[in-house]
């Protein structure tokens, strides 16, 4: 057989693993202890665990709800106190973190007596979208990890408190049609696929970049008759015929954040979760989901602001706090503050 042969037909594709990705980023700081790279490996390992689980849910009993209600007075779903405790014990002893904060648990998840505590502190969204699940609607993991501002022991609550503009890394897992591993540690966003049959994230796309102006825009518009005119006029306008396309913006609008964002990355457009009468701070929490993915959406050259000013250079005062939130597109968001402002 010609020796061609099998560099033409056997030579094998060239992978890049996700912990490869972090490893080599972490060599170009120099002192980088490797700590960071130990942190992100444990974390996709619980990620494959709760994806485990997700991709089975409709098999098991676990779907349902507990008969107990999350801190911010939802029903909370079987999976979302799985995924809760799978992260919460996957990063309890690596000895990188000092304390963390989930969206599932009442105050700060501290590191057992027996650990070492480490440097960095994480917060996490354990299953966003999980009103989905049942209808095999994609859901996702959304993490945010900040360096620790005490100098020693227990991680506290000022660690966790800190503006957007102090992170060290953040991303998101997605389980939907397939699973994927998307996070920045400030160089661009990098997105890896779960190949199930040999259990690893492989890079799949690398430096992502959110198009600079979109088709559509995403929001729960069943709110339209509680928001004031300033919003009303935003989602009016996006209705107009767009000169670029001959055509409206289009809505698409899943119900989970995340997957709404991943969209968004690849295609384009804007999400709002905007203020209403009811709701005066709207929804989503800055902590556990809007810091995160706007971190993502500026590091892929979009945008992300609350209306009045930038996501990431609010100081959150409240670890469960709410906030407006509009992020995508550089130019879409750009006509959303217009609009606002004007
Ligand atoms: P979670 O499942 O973590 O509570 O988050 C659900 C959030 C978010 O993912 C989604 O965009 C939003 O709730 C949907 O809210 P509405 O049903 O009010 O549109
Ligand atoms: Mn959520
Ligand atoms: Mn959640």
């Amino acid at each position: 057989m010609p020796t061609d042969y099998y560099s033409e037909v056997l030579s094998p594709p060239k992978l890049m693993t996700l912990e490869r990705h972090i490893v080599e980023g972490e060599r170009r700081h120099p002192g980088a202890t490797g700590t960071f790279t130990g942190l992100l490996a444990d974390l996709s390992l619980a990620a494959k665990v709760v994806w485990k689980e997700v991709s089975k849910a409709g098999l098991v009993n676990i779907l349902g709800a507990t008969d107990d209600e999350n801190v911010h007075g939802e029903i909370r779903k079987k999976l979302d106190v799985y995924a809760n405790e799978t992260i919460y014990h996957a990063m309890d002893h690596g000895g990188h973190l000092c304390v963390m904060a989930s969206e599932e648990s009442g105050g700060l998840l501290k590191i057992p007596d027996q650990y070492p505590k480490g440097k960095y502190v994480m917060l996490f969204d354990p299953l966003d979208g999980s009103a989905n699940i049942d209808a095999n609607i994609t859901i996702g993991t959304i993490f945010s990890i900040f360096r620790r501002k005490s100098e020693s022991g227990d991680g506290t609550i000022e660690d966790l408190l800190q503006p957007g503009n102090q992170l060290a890394a953040a991303g998101y897992i997605l389980y939907g049609s397939s699973t994927m591993f998307v996070y920045s540690t400030g160089s661009g966003v990098h997105g890896f696929t779960l190949d199930p049959s040999v259990g690893e994230f492989l890079l799949s796309n690398e430096n992502m970049h959110i198009p600079e102006k979109g088709k559509e825009y995403s929001v729960n518009e069943g709110n339209y008759n509680k928001w004031d005119k300033k919003v009303q006029r935003v989602f009016d306008y996006f209705k107009e015929i767009d000169p670029a396309t001959n055509r409206p913006y289009s809505l698409r609008y899943i119900g989970t954040m995340v997957a709404d964002f991943h969209r968004i990355l690849l295609y384009g457009g804007f999400f709002a979760y905007p203020p209403d009468m009811k709701n005066t701070e709207g929804k989503l929490r800055l902590t556990y989901e809007c810091i995160p993915l706007s971190f993502l959406a500026e590091q892929a050259g979009g945008k992300a602001i609350d209306g009045e000013m930038r996501i990431l250079d609010k100081q959150p005062m409240d670890i469960h706090q709410r906030t407006p939130i509009y992020f995508g597109s550089k130019e879409d968001i750009e006509t959303v503050e217009r609009l606002l402002g004007g």
